[in-house]
């Protein structure tokens, strides 16, 4: 790979050990993908790093990076950990509150900000062709999908490699020409109505390439943000060219075949019925809400009454506890329980529930995964109205 002389002084280590380090890592997976050059980015965003996921290896290794002098070169966000940092959760467990902090103190002592949250655009909008390494597959589709960012799917260590030095390797869709849209995917008419996170599910499993989403333009931008993050965690796309929406100049289009996505084919993502015996917990906020949706869920919950029956947990970033206190406060005063800086996709739960009744395709998928829980995906109403409404 080609280096100029300031990467080529970052990689002797004339910088330090950890920007060494982390300069090694960077031209090490370059070279695996044929990268010709490393790339300037302009914003770095680290997920990998609740110590329910990544243990004591992954603090450790973070933990190395502090102390070994790396230090954010470029702006740079978290990821959500483990903890409800606000403490009022009676859902999510913060039993590994101390590991968590732990890993929580080297990141923000290197510089990175403490947003906590899966949603950085809300902090930082990327500009159409704007150079990002981000992790968090959720993100990094939305970024590349609505803004028009160029960002590779990373793991935690190479968007971490990435703000210390300021550097990724210039490969996948950080080049225009890997950016091509091959399959147009249309819905069937019925199928609008049903839950965008099993249709990004659908996609995300029986779509291999890029696809080109025709007639999507005016699902609202929450939804589009479900609708992605499920399509990421089922397959491993990280781009879908959306028609009317995706930046022009982004992208390009050689369209080979198309496909409807029809009302049979989402049964099976959606889930199981759930029982009137079943104890149910409702959940929003995977990815994090944005505040139009918070303000959405607040007048949901009051059109339905508050919570009746079962749970309501809802996650966001920490920030929002105090940014929209009035609206927080209103729905704990529902009933509504409030995670901040986490989800239960990466944390622990503190109660079992016999079902997670849910609108994002993503955290049904891996809470079936990982947790082993029985899920149903419905539109984020009939989430309220469920726990809401009897
Ligand atoms: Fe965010 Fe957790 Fe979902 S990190 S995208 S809320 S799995």
């Amino acid at each position: 790979m080609y280096l100029t002389r300031e990467q080529e002084r970052l990689l002797r280590g004339d910088y330090g050990w950890a920007i060494a380090k982390a300069m090694e890592l960077l031209v090490r997976v370059g070279d695996a993908v044929g990268a010709g050059e490393l790339v300037e980015v302009k914003h770095a965003h680290v997920s990998g790093v609740s110590y329910s996921n990544i243990g004591k290896y992954g603090l450790d290794l973070i933990t190395d990076f502090y102390r070994g002098g790396g230090r954010a070169r470029v702006y740079t966000t978290i990821n959500p950990g483990c903890i409800d940092y606000s403490g009022f959760s009676r859902i999510i467990d913060n039993r590994y509150y101390m590991e968590q902090r732990a890993i929580d103190n080297a990141l923000v002592n290197m510089g990175f900000k403490p947003v906590f949250t899966c949603i950085p655009y809300y902090y930082r909008p990327p500009l159409p062709g704007e150079h990002l390494a981000w992790g968090e597959s959720s993100a990094v589709i939305y970024a590349n999908s609505i803004h028009g960012a160029y960002t590779n799917r990373e793991g935690g260590p190479i968007a971490l490699a990435s703000s210390i030095t300021g550097y990724t390797y210039k490969a996948g869709l950080h080049i225009l020409d890997n950016r091509v849209g091959r399959i147009r995917v249309r819905l069937d008419p019925m199928v609008e109505k049903y839950p965008v996170g099993a249709i990004g599910l659908w996609i995300g499993e029986n779509i291999r390439e890029i696809p080109v989403l025709s007639g999507f333009k005016n699902m609202g931008f929450g939804d589009l943000k479900v609708l992605l993050a499920s399509m990421a965690a089922s397959g491993s796309h990280a781009i879908a060219i959306i028609e009317g929406v995706t930046p022009r100049k982004t992208f390009s289009l050689e369209i080979r075949d198309e496909v409807f996505i029809e009302r049979g084919d989402l049964e099976d993502y959606i889930g199981p019925d759930v029982s009137s015996r079943d104890s149910v917990l409702g959940y929003i906020g995977c990815p994090h809400l944005h505040p139009f949706e918070l303000l959405r869920v607040k007048n949901l919950v009051g059109k339905y009454g508050g919570v009746k029956r079962g749970g309501l947990l809802i996650t966001i970033p920490p920030e929002y506890l105090t940014k929209f206190h009035d609206i927080v406060f209103y729905l704990k005063s529902r009933g509504v329980d409030i995670a901040t800086g986490t989800c239960p996709v990466v944390s622990v739960f503190k109660q079992r529930y016999d079902v997670v009744l849910t609108n994002s395709g993503k955290a049904a998928f891996y809470l079936r995964r990982i947790h082993g829980l029985k899920t149903r995906i419905s539109p984020l109403e009939e989430v309220v109205k469920y726990v809401c409404g009897h």
